[in-house]
């Protein structure tokens, strides 16, 4: 089949004039490397004029599908009376805090930022302010942003799991060595670890399911020892729920699983791809952010009336029951025809996922953490994606990433993307 990318390829060499790697975001380039001219509801569009089921989702935001109308007559709306004013607060942040103050089991108050990034930077800044410490544990395969505590060991070579796996030249040494990475899942491990040094860590970080190495379900004896041992040492726990926030359920996966935090980080999807992240947490902990308090805490943009109008209205939409109703049950059968799929055609899979999040490892379980998917077969998960975006199906083409199903998927979108895949796996085999 012949796949014609000459079009997206004409727009990304005068980018490349312009903008180093042609791209503002390090992992934006992939093979093919389409350009998209048009982004509705599940769908995206590319330079070529071809339409994919979009289940990247732009890393996770557009919960309710792209351009959604309610969301961004709520925009259009607010920014009718009002933009960026920068002095004060607006009624409609005091609306959205309130909002998640009644959904986030662990928030009393909420600060807001612009990035997932810059709420894990704060989050951590608050922890060591409140406790006078310096170190941080975060665990392989968790992504919390480009900052230096915690750009690194995410997917790390197989010889660096163990080790420091910094994700960029120019970090600070001193910052890195501040950190401390565990493998995820292992009780035993971060027990000896807190006993050893508990009393210099600041804080424990993690995605409660690492999405950014696919889907790795937490142990609920997991996350109870980091909740039980992190109280004991006076640690400050951090829910980095900047995928998991509002997409896997209105109190995040911190509801879900009935565990709480000190500290919970938003982002993505409570925006539906606007521009919005927040921090909050215990009452004790977020006055350390209010003017007066020890923490700085600052950013033009901060509560931005386009990314709280938009939050306004993407919350108000996910209260609706039927929508998480829809998503999950999109979900499962995802799931399940993908099971049934590589099973029929004898293929060693492990279908990955929660809610409205899937993904096919090529590898079978069980899967705890990162070191068990070094056995993932690299080749064939970036192969099976490849023809999958050939079929008009688009999920990154990038080994350990996860799928988003969004409201705007249909019943039909769902049944196209198994035939597809029913197609591609029988090819691959
Ligand atoms: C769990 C998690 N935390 C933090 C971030 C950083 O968010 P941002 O890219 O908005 O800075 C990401 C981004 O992918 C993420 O997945």
């Amino acid at each position: 089949m012949s796949f014609d990318t000459s079009k997206s390829q004409a727009i990304f060499e005068k980018a490349l004039k312009y903008i180093p790697g042609g791209v503002s975001s390090t992992n934006r380039v992939t093979s093919p490397n389409l350009v998209f001219t048009k982004s509705q509801g599940a769908y995206i569009y590319d330079a070529e004029g071809r339409r994919y089921i979009d289940y990247h989702a732009g890393f996770g935001p557009p919960i309710l599908g792209h351009a959604h109308p309610e969301v961004n007559r709520r925009v259009a709306e607010t920014l009718s009376q009002m933009d960026l004013v920068g002095i004060g607060v607006s009624e409609i942040e005091i609306q959205l805090a309130q909002k998640i103050v009644q959904h986030i089991p662990s928030a009393d108050k909420v600060m807001f930022s612009n990035s997932g990034s810059e709420a894990t930077y704060y989050a951590l800044r608050v922890a060591r302010a409140a406790t006078g410490r310096q170190k941080i544990i975060k665990f392989q395969g968790c992504y919390h942003g480009w900052h230096d505590a915690v750009l690194m060991n995410i997917i790390s070579p197989a010889e660096k799991i163990g080790k420091k796996d910094p994700g960029s030249a120019g970090m600070s040494s001193g910052v890195v060595d501040d950190t401390l990475v565990l493998p995820f899942n292992d009780v035993e491990e971060f027990t000896e670890t807190i006993e050893a040094e508990g009393n210099q860590i600041a804080a424990v970080i993690l995605e409660m399911i690492p999405h950014n190495i696919g889907c790795v379900l937490p142990r609920p004896e997991f996350l109870q020892a980091l909740r039980n041992l992190t109280q004991k040492h006076g640690i400050v726990l951090i829910f980095d729920e900047v995928i998991t926030g509002f997409r896997h359920g209105l109190g995040g996966y911190q509801g879900v699983a009935g565990v709480t935090p000190d500290l919970t980080t938003l982002g993505k999807a409570f925006a539906n791809g606007y521009p919005l992240a927040a921090l909050c947490g215990k009452e004790d902990l977020m006055a350390h952010c209010a003017p007066g308090g020890d923490v700085f805490f600052a950013g033009t943009y901060n509560g931005h009336p386009v990314g709280v109008a938009a939050a306004l209205a993407t919350i108000e939409i996910l209260e609706r029951p039927e929508s998480y109703t829809h998503m999950f049950s999109l979900g499962d059968q995802m799931r399940a025809g993908l099971k049934e799929i590589t099973a029929r055609h004898g293929i060693e899979a492990t279908v990955a996922g929660f809610g409205s999040v899937f993904l096919t490892y090529f590898m079978s379980g069980p899967i705890n953490n990162y070191t068990d998917l070094l056995r993932n077969d690299v080749d064939k998960f970036v192969a099976y994606r490849r023809k999958m975006i050939e079929r008009g199906i688009y999920k990154l083409p990038v080994n350990l990433k996860r799928n988003h199903i969004s409201l705007s998927h249909t019943q039909a979108d769902i049944d196209q993307t198994l035939e597809a895949a029913n197609a591609v796996m029988k090819e691959l085999n």
